[in-house]
């Protein structure tokens, strides 16, 4: 080892023992919290509305009217109230040299829940400053530790429903990875015992209360030993709970070769996983219903939840003057699971099933993107009209 070589290893052990330190302290703060919150025994529920960037905000502005719609009555009586969050923009965020700048975390704060819209995410060359991801922040932040994803395909018998881990793994510390040396970089990959329990736990809740008979547990444990070997066991601990569900374990590599077989992606019902994992494999499931755009998806925290659109913020729509035409039927399948996941099921099943007539059904209108097609506000019409015909 040359001298610099040694140094350069000091510092990375120093940066090393604060990235444990911080992630222990995350370990015992998890602890903390035990229950979920009950929302239909709060006086009021605050929805923030944090529409993001690019087309993020013109696909919120359609959620809300949605909502608005459907929960007429309580918005009327004061059961549910919206604040608007403008402060999540691209532009601001840099500004602030902060994934989440200060004053608009406080805001996401005093929500209850959140409706989120696609947010840039800078990466290496873009020019941007290098700040995180506003979704990988708002997920530790806010403590949203699992990523529920959804994907339904009737006709091909695909009912799938992704719990993805949303706050460890590669995303835990990862834009606190070590170039050692301009030979040697390094990432950190993290598992908490609290962590994979909390998650694997509420997968199985899940698959109990919905019967859906089996929970497959998706890693990689069989090379990356530590961390997703203990995943894999505490979900595996977790399971011998729940003697109705079969419980499964697959590799990564080969379950995604799975969801391309007709024959055997049937029997998948449930899926826990670490975070990349989950990050990967729920856009190739998503792309069988229709691809990225017409996936929602769900951040649970016990205190917190957000709702957002698995896609990102189409910059290039917005540049092209293409805009009005976004489509919002990913940000109306998350806002699905918002009414749901607050006490509103009817509702929730209402937009459902609306929305599975626009999309699929009927299609009386289309979205392109372009003037081709109808514009997201044209389409959240069609959705409260069809809604409006099934009552
Ligand atoms: C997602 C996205 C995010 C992620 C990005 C935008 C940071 O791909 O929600 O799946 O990697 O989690
Ligand atoms: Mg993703």
């Amino acid at each position: 080892m040359t001298e610099t070589e040694n140094k350069a290893i000091e510092e990375a052990v120093v940066k090393f023992r604060e990235l444990m330190e911080a992630q222990l302290t995350r370990a015992k703060t998890i602890k903390e919290t035990k229950d979920f919150v009950d929302y239909q025994n709060l006086d009021k529920i605050i929805i923030g509305i944090c529409g993001g960037d690019g087309i993020g905000p013109i696909i919120t502005k359609e959620s809300m009217r949605v909502i608005e719609f459907l929960l007429k009555d309580e918005v009327e009586k004061g059961k549910i109230e919206f604040k608007v969050i403008d402060g999540l923009t691209i532009e601001n965020r840099a500004a602030h040299l902060q994934a989440i700048p200060d004053d608009v975390l406080e805001e996401l704060k005093a929500c209850h829940v959140i409706l989120k819209g696609p947010t840039t995410t800078p990466h290496q060359g873009d020019g941007l400053p290098n700040i995180e991801s506003a979704n990988v922040a708002m997920r530790k932040a806010l403590d949203l530790f699992a990523n529920v994803r959804p994907v339904k395909v009737p006709e091909e018998g695909i009912d799938w429903t992704f719990f993805r881990e949303n706050t460890e793994g590669g995303y835990a510390v990862g834009s606190h990875g070590v170039n050692i040396t301009d030979d040697l970089a390094v990432d950190f990959t993290v598992a908490t015992e609290e962590g994979c329990e909390r998650i694997a736990r509420l997968a199985y809740d899940y698959a109990q209360k919905n019967n859906k008979g089996k929970v497959s547990i998706i890693t990689k444990a069989n090379i990356i030993k530590t961390t997703d070997g203990k995943f894999l066991n505490i979900a595996k601990k977790v399971g011998e709970e729940y003697p109705d569900i079969v419980t499964d374990e697959w590799f990564v590599d080969i379950t995604t070769a799975k969801l391309i077989d007709p024959a055997r992606r049937k029997d998948f019902k449930v899926f826990v996983l670490p975070n990349l994992y989950g990050d990967i494999i729920t856009d190739e499931a998503a792309e069988f219903q229709g691809g990225v755009g017409t996936a929602g998806s769900a951040n649970i925290g016990k205190k917190y939840a957000m709702f957002e659109a698995i896609h990102g913020s189409a910059p290039r729509m917005i540049n092209e003057g293409r805009g009005k035409y976004a489509d919002p039927c990913s940000m109306l399948r998350a806002t699905v699971m918002l009414l749901s996941h607050i006490g509103y099921q009817k509702e929730a099943d209402a937009l459902e099933k609306a929305l599975d007539i626009c999309m699929f059904d009927e299609k009386k209108l289309t979205i392109t993107g372009r003037d081709t097609g109808c514009t997201c506000e044209e389409f959240g019409d069609y959705v409260m009209e069809t809604i409006t015909k099934l009552k």
